[in-house]
């Protein structure tokens, strides 16, 4: 597959650049074809430019989301990607965008799906009382946070967790597994049966 990942984002970009580092650091055999802003401002897509990467902002204020995606499209297309991470996105993709790239779009979310989707992910887990919380990295389908998922890790929620203190904790995680899901979609070691992501050795092993 196709190993030129492009990376779009509207933030901080912490998770952005722990994929780099895993790619410059040799754990991860793939190389970041472009990353892209809506938000011109992201912190994020100056620490891109700083690592010399294609960073391009497309401002995403005044156009709907079809127009938008398909301005996205063409930049992914110029810079012949073959996997879409996103990370720190903030816009819903069309369903155009996400046919474009069947099974080859991810995201990373700051739960463990399906519990607690959507914005403020930790702030929900805190108010809930969740024991332990943590992060996915699933296929992006048409719904929100709710594609088949790839990898999970768990953390726990201790009792004098802030929202603070709980969205570090989960952040590491978050650094470690998005790299290793990224490695097990760009190998091939997965199969889905139904929704359920699988090892593709569990198969070897059963015969
Ligand atoms: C992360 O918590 C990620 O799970 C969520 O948005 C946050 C982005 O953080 N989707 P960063 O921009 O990668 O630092």
């Amino acid at each position: 597959m196709n190993r030129r990942l492009g990376i779009l984002l509207s933030g901080r970009g912490s998770n952005f650049q722990a994929i780099a580092d895993s790619i410059d650091a040799g754990r991860l055999n793939a190389a970041i074809g472009c990353v892209i802003s809506n938000r011109p401002e992201a912190p994020g897509l100056a620490i891109a430019q700083q690592r010399k990467l294609h960073a391009v902002s497309i401002p995403s204020r005044g156009l709907d989301r079809e127009s938008y995606d398909r301005l996205l499209l063409e930049e992914l297309r110029k810079h012949d990607i073959g996997l879409v991470c996103l990370a720190g996105y903030m816009r819903l993709l069309s369903s155009a965008f996400i046919r474009a790239y069947p099974l080859r779009i991810l995201n990373i979310h700051p739960s463990l799906l399906p519990a607690f989707p959507g914005l403020d992910a930790q702030h929900q887990a805190l108010v809930h009382g969740v024991k332990f919380t943590g992060c996915t990295v699933h296929f992006v389908d048409e719904d929100l946070d709710s594609g088949p998922i790839i990898q999970q890790a768990v953390v726990p929620v201790e009792d004098d967790d802030t929202v603070e203190t709980l969205s570090a904790r989960v952040l590491k995680e978050e650094h470690r597994i998005y790299s290793e899901a990224i490695g097990t979609v760009l190998e091939g070691r997965y199969r889905i049966e139904g929704r359920r992501v699988l090892n593709n050795r569990a198969r070897m092993t059963k015969i």
